[in-house]
């Protein structure tokens, strides 16, 4: 039994939610944390999770949001961060891929989340893209605990964040050709590391091209159980047992 701690299951990437949840739950997924990303999903996410048992929810401004949103977003969260299933502020964080011209503005952004995860005591959920400089800076000015969102960065780095509390989120990624993440994932100590998917970006090999979804998590699962030479089950066991350390779920 298996738990995807981030996914985004909106209505826009599944038409037929009854159908998704049949397949979660036929490949051994038994909960899944629904990250919202502007105010149209966040409250996409609130209807979902009042709808579906499986699904639990995060709430969340990304920072690919940062030129565009409005106070009333942020307040949309504080408003509904304690509703029932609501367990995490996610997605947040920050994103310099596609250049640093609004670095400030991301930061103002991330923070203002991240003091709002503080005054209300939930976890986080952290995306950074070529961001972990400044992301490990801004972290340490706060005292929260959460995941980093699709870890794939340095030993050096997945050390930096456990020193810190913070869980790493492995995906997909991990199954990619090419990819250290494999030699990262082999030294670190498990009770480090939860599962997730992204859905439904990041499909794992062997079924690149096609849509991510929660079942996934099998074959993120038995990639890593081969890694760390241990069975499948004993992987569910301990990486389940991080998420539940972490989330009220
Ligand atoms: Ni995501």
């Amino acid at each position: 039994m298996f738990v995807d701690t981030h996914c985004h299951l909106y209505e826009e990437y599944y038409s037929d939610m009854d159908e998704l949840e049949k397949r979660i739950k036929n490949n051994k997924v038994i909960k899944v944390i629904n990250n919202g990303c502007d105010s149209k999903s966040n409250m996409e996410i609130l209807e979902l999770i009042a709808k579906y048992d499986y699904m639990y929810g995060a709430l969340g401004i990304h920072p690919e949001s940062a030129d565009t949103y409005t106070l009333t977003d942020l307040e949309f969260i504080e408003k509904h961060i304690n509703d029932n299933k609501v367990v995490a502020i996610g997605e947040i964080g920050l994103d310099y891929h596609y250049g640093k011209e609004n670095r400030d503005k991301q930061i103002e952004l991330f923070e203002y989340q991240l003091a709002m995860a503080e005054r209300v005591n939930k976890p986080v959920i952290i995306h950074s893209r070529d961001a972990t400089l400044d992301t490990i800076e801004i972290l340490k000015r706060h005292h929260v605990k959460g995941v980093i969102h699709s870890f794939s960065g340095s030993y050096e780095t997945a050390c930096i964040y456990v020193n810190m509390g913070f869980l790493l989120g492995i995906n997909g990624v991990i199954t990619f050709k090419n990819c250290n993440l494999k030699d990262v994932v082999a030294k670190i100590d498990l009770k480090n590391i939860v599962l997730e998917t992204d859905s439904p970006y990041l499909t794992p090999v062997p079924y690149r091209g096609k849509t991510n979804s929660p079942e996934h998590i099998i074959d993120i699962a038995n990639f890593i159980a081969k890694i760390k030479d241990i069975s499948v089950e004993d992987l569910a066991e301990e990486t389940n047992g991080n998420v539940l350390r972490c989330f009220d779920i």
